[in-house]
């Protein structure tokens, strides 16, 4: 995990998610911060075992750091923004272009429901980005705009 450790101290990296924090210092709804993406890097591991996809470690949480940093720049269409600030990143971290590859097509399908059911990397990833909210203890539930059956009102396992 020593490349996923060097995002984490990533100069750009981190003033991404400083952004990211400060525009969201007010905001009722899920924020995008790094509770959110380690939540969605561990619950894709465990869907990548459990659906015996094996995708490697260091592709899902490399994915999960870097999927929603594109907000520093824009709340709407952030996805492909996300790709094109994450790919310098990777490349900084030691990532090879393969392997970027595969991470910003994750990345770039996370709001895709078209993949929501895939038995692949960006399937998984798609449902462990909206597995990993707590919508069923959330005060701004009823304001949401996510469709009342998207949002998790039980417990999903
Ligand atoms: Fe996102
Ligand atoms: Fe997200």
């Amino acid at each position: 995990m020593e490349r996923v450790n060097k995002i984490l101290n990533n100069k750009k990296y981190l003033s991404y998610m400083k952004a990211i924090d400060h525009m969201e210092k007010n905001r009722v709804f899920c924020r995008h911060n790094i509770e959110h993406c380690l939540a969605a890097a561990r619950i894709a591991l465990l869907l990548s075992y459990e659906e015996n996809l094996d995708v490697p470690k260091e592709l899902i949480y490399a994915a999960a750091l870097l999927h929603d940093i594109g907000r520093a720049e824009a709340e709407k269409d952030h996805r492909e923004i996300s790709g094109e600030l994450a790919e310098d990143i990777l490349t900084d971290c030691g990532f090879n272009k393969d392997e970027i590859c595969e991470i910003k097509y994750a990345i770039a399908c996370h709001g895709d429901d078209t993949t929501a059911k895939e038995n692949s990397f960006r399937g998984i990833f798609y449902r462990a980005d909206k597995l990993s909210r707590n919508c069923f203890m959330c005060s701004a539930k009823g304001e949401c705009y996510w469709a009342e059956d998207k949002k998790n009102s039980y417990l999903k396992v």
